[in-house]
């Protein structure tokens, strides 16, 4: 879909700056564009969930945030990706908001992250649906330093393309994928259940309930289980699936999903926590 295609067709719903986008919804980071307001933000937002973190993130993560230095100000994204090449080989890229999937998964089969621009408003602190450029970067980006999560994220680029060409079916499960693990997985480790998908890694509400709360239900990772599941876009998850660990969510994808899309798409969709 083009730039001018998904404006249109998205409309008003649509939160970023379009008008420079390129062909593959890239746009330049202007550092200048962030106000004093917008830095005061992004540090307090950072304060609060550190220390969160702390107590609910998978090991991968926290030896990565501590390593990036994006404590006291909104990150620099062509400085993230020099760290980032020597590391994983992936790099960031800025998009003005959501993308269109097809744009989004290209972007991730070529080891590019695309990461929001803007930054969420002060009365938004505690909350938004869309993903912004805190949610992206605290959420995402320190994973993107870890092999085996580094490796999974390029495959699911590479399979949701697959998926696209296979029809709307296959593309809502593959979707729930994602869903279930890059936005809202839980690892277990040495020191219990730990947390680490991005959607609740940037939000100060899910991370604890996530782990501590004796509502939702826990799940072992399930491919076809999660497949089949709908969920919320805008309340805490019920269920979470967890992971035993980033190598074993890459054996666990690996095989061709085609046939696999196949056969659920005959099989009930597990509803949604009422
Ligand atoms: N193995 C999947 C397929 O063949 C691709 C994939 C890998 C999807 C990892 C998600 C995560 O479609
Ligand atoms: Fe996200």
């Amino acid at each position: 879909m083009s730039v001018d295609e998904f404006i249109r067709t998205t409309g008003s719903a649509l939160r970023g700056n379009y008008a420079n986008a390129r062909a593959d919804f890239t746009v330049d980071q202007d550092l200048s564009t962030y106000t004093a307001e917008d830095q005061k933000l992004w540090r307090r937002l950072y304060e609060r969930q550190f220390d969160l973190v702390r107590d609910y993130a998978c090991e991968e993560y926290l030896e990565h945030l501590s390593e990036l230095d994006m404590s006291q100000s909104i990150p620099d994204f062509a400085a993230l990706s020099t760290r980032l090449r020597l590391a994983t080989g992936w790099e960031i890229v800025a998009v003005p908001g959501l993308i269109p999937d097809l744009a989004f998964f290209s972007l991730l089969a070529a080891r590019r992250f695309p990461t929001t621009v803007w930054l969420r408003k002060p009365e938004e602190f505690d909350y938004i649906v869309e993903p912004d450029i805190f949610h992206d970067c605290f959420g995402h980006v320190p994973l993107l330093f870890s092999q085996h999560y580094a490796d999974y994220l390029q495959a699911y680029g590479v399979g949701a393309l697959k998926a696209a060409k296979l029809g709307p079916e296959a593309l809502v499960m593959i979707g729930r994928l994602f869903w279930f693990t890059v936005e809202f997985g839980l690892i277990r480790q040495g020191n219990g259940m730990r947390v680490f998908g991005a959607g609740i890694m940037s939000s100060s509400g899910e991370i604890v309930y996530s782990i501590d709360s004796p509502v939702p239900k826990r799940l072992p990772f399930d491919l076809e289980r999660i497949m089949r599941t709908d969920y919320h876009i805008d309340r805490y998850q019920d269920p979470y699936f967890v992971i035993e660990s980033f190598e074993r969510l890459v054996a666990d994808t690996a095989h061709d999903f085609t046939p696999v899309y196949t056969r659920l798409r005959e099989m009930p969709t597990i509803a949604k926590a009422p």
